[in-house]
């Protein structure tokens, strides 16, 4: 499938397109449908055998205590493998995390093992500290955003400086309906609100497009999730039209600063947000 999808100059001087795919609760399935099973089993390469990361993110600004890759392959980084206990946080400043991920752009294997670095989930006392000590720069930060969440000050404070927000979740609630989340299942889904609707009608175009669309025209970056191959096409034919400043501003109005994504494991939310 051939697409043009725009891309935005990142800060490290490497280009990210505005439009990606993501993999959390995608099947097998798809990946194959979308060749991704290749990227999926270089990530699963042995021995980290690939030749490098376009981006790597510190996600949530804590430090889990370490566990072993012969324990858990993969890490759900806040249980054990039993999923019986939360692990334990150690003493170990972001300033320490953030400089082993500059030690990676700066190793050459030979073009660096990691190519640019960002954060995930940092709220803005926490961007300011890292751009207060960073020697390389800090590219992107993913966060939610979606029209119940629209957090428009820490989106402002990174684009102001030079970091390319990724939003995540950004149809909202849809997402965490198939885990069953009681937020989720509380509200109305965005995809039925009138505004949404009736802007998606406007434009000859689906809900989830005008989400898209809406982000792509505020530098956003966006990274949908579908198991559907035809969705996935739809999600990235989101540039052939255009939302109103007006339209943009009635789909920001929706914002009720309702999180959906709170890691809460075992009962013990991990109160990252407060
Ligand atoms: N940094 C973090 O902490 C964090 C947290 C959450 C997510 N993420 C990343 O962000 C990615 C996207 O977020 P997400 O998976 O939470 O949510 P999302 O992409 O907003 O929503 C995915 C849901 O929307 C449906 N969908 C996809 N395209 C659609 C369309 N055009 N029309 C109608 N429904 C559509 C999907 O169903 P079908 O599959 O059936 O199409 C799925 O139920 C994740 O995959 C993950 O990589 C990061």
């Amino acid at each position: 499938m051939a697409t043009d999808v725009p891309s935005i100059k990142l800060a490290s001087g490497y280009d990210m397109p505005l439009v990606g795919f993501g993999m959390w609760k995608v099947r097998n399935e798809t990946c194959a449908a979308q060749s991704m099973r290749w990227s999926k089993a270089r990530l699963e390469n042995e021995a980290w055998g690939i030749g490098y990361l376009d981006l790597f993110l510190i996600h949530f600004p804590i430090a889990p205590e370490f566990i072993p890759f012969d324990k858990i392959r993969h890490p759900c980084f806040w249980t054990d493998k039993e999923q019986t206990q939360v692990t334990p946080l150690v003493k170990v400043p972001i300033r320490e995390t953030w400089q082993m991920l500059e030690e990676l752009v700066q190793t050459k294997n030979p073009n660096g093992v990691v190519r640019s670095v960002g954060v995930s989930e940092f709220h803005t006392q926490l961007i300011y500290d890292v751009l207060s000590y960073n020697k390389l720069p800090l590219s992107t930060l993913q966060i939610e955003h979606h029209p119940y969440l629209t957090q428009p000050e820490l989106i402002a404070i990174a684009q102001e400086n030079g970091i390319a927000v990724t939003g995540y979740s950004t149809f909202g609630p849809q997402s965490l309906l198939e885990l069953g989340n009681a937020a989720a299942q509380g509200v109305k889904p965005l995809f039925e609100t009138d505004v949404v609707k009736s802007i998606a009608e406007k434009h000859g175009k689906s809900p989830g497009q005008v989400l898209l669309r809406g982000c792509k025209q505020r530098n956003i970056i966006v990274i949908p999730k579908s198991n559907s191959v035809d969705r996935l096409k739809q999600n990235l034919s989101l540039f052939d039209f255009n939302l109103s400043e007006y339209q943009i501003k009635q789909i920001s109005s929706l914002d009720r600063g309702l999180r959906f994504n709170v890691p809460n494991t075992l009962q013990r939310p991990i109160r990252t947000f407060t």
